[in-house]
C-alpha cells in the first residue's frame, strides 16, 4: 500500500545545461512507468529548466531546502509559497549537510515540515546518525529525538503525504551502505517512533526511504526489505542510467 519513492537529491551539482542533458537522456526512461514516485531535487537555479522538461510526465521535482517563512527579509532563502509557485512539488527537510554546515536543527526541521505541510508540499524529511553516535551505541536515541522534535505539534491527518528518510551520516557519500540488517532495524524503529507521535495508522502509511551510497547494485536489496520504501540517492543520481537502474532493481 505504500507506493515506492525514489528521490535523486542532486545536492550543488549541475548547471541549467547539465540538468537539461540529464532529463533529456532520464526521462523517456520513466516518463511513463507508475510502479514508482519519482522525484528529482536539482539546485534552486535548476529547479524551473526541470520542472519544464518534467510538465507531463510522470517524474516530480522538488528542492533540497527551504525557509518556513512565505516571505520576508530573509536574503538567499526561498519560501514553500515560492517553491509552490514554481510547481516544486517536494521539498528536502533536515538533511544532514544542512544540519552540519548551516546550522538546521531539529527545531527549525519542525517549523520548515509544518510550512511545507501547510502549503501541500511533500517533505521528505532527513533523520541519522553519525558514525561515533552509532558506534557508541546511541544511534535509537538519536533517531528517537530526531523523530520525536520533527513531529512535535504535528496533526495525523496532515502528515499524511510525509515521507521520512533514514540517511546514516556515515553512510553518505562515503561507499558504505548500512548493511539490509542495520537499515531493517534503524527503519522499524523510526516507524515505532512515527506510530508515537502520529498514531500506528499514519506510521503503517508513512514512506521511509533509506539513503546513503545507494548505487545499482545494492538498490534490490536493501528496497527488499519490509520497512524499505524507496530511496534518497545523491551520488548515483547525477547519472542518469545509474539513476534509472536503480528505480529499476529498486523495484524488482
Ligand atoms: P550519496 O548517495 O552520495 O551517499 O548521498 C546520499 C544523500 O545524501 C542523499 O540525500
Amino acid at each position: 500500500m505504500r507506493k515506492k519513492l525514489f528521490a535523486a537529491n542532486w545536492k550543488m551539482f549541475k548547471t541549467p545545461a547539465e540538468a537539461t542533458a540529464f532529463t533529456d537522456s532520464f526521462l523517456p526512461h520513466v516518463a511513463n512507468q507508475s510502479k514508482a514516485e519519482v522525484v528529482l531535487c536539482p539546485s534552486m537555479t535548476s529547479l524551473g529548466t526541470v520542472i519544464a522538461a518534467a510538465k507531463g510526465t510522470q517524474v516530480k521535482v522538488g528542492a533540497q531546502t527551504m525557509d518556513y517563512h512565505d516571505n520576508g527579509a530573509f536574503t538567499g532563502e526561498t519560501s514553500p509559497l515560492m517553491l509552490k509557485a514554481v510547481g516544486a512539488t517536494h521539498v528536502i527537510l533536515g538533511h544532514s549537510e544542512r544540519r552540519q554546515y548551516f546550522n538546521e536543527t531539529d527545531t527549525s526541521v519542525n517549523l520548515k515540515l509544518k510550512a511545507a505541510l501547510a502549503h501541500s508540499l511533500i517533505p521528505i524529511v532527513c533523520v541519522g546518525e553519525h558514525r561515533e553516535e552509532r558506534e557508541s551505541g546511541q544511534t535509537n536515541e538519536v533517531l528517537k529525538l530526531q523523530v520525536e522534535i520533527a513531529l512535535e505539534g504535528i496533526d495525523a491527518a496532515a502528515a499524511a503525504p510525509l515521507v521520512i528518510a533514514y540517511e546514516p551520516v556515515w553512510a553518505i557519500g562515503t561507499g558504505l551502505t548500512a548493511t539490509p540488517e542495520m537499515a531493517a532495524e534503524a527503519h522499524k524503529f523510526i516507524r515505532a517512533e512515527i506510530a508515537k507521535a502520529l498514531g500506528a495508522e499514519r506510521a503503517a502509511s508513512t514512506r521511509i526511504l533509506y539513503g546513503g551510497s545507494v548505487k545499482p547494485d545494492n538498490a534490490a536489496a536493501l528496497c527488499a526489505l519490509e520497512d524499505i520504501d524507496g530511496a534518497l540517492v545523491g551520488g548515483a543520481s547525477l547519472d542518469p542510467k545509474s539513476f534509472h537502474d536503480i528505480i529499476r532493481n529498486g523495484c524488482a
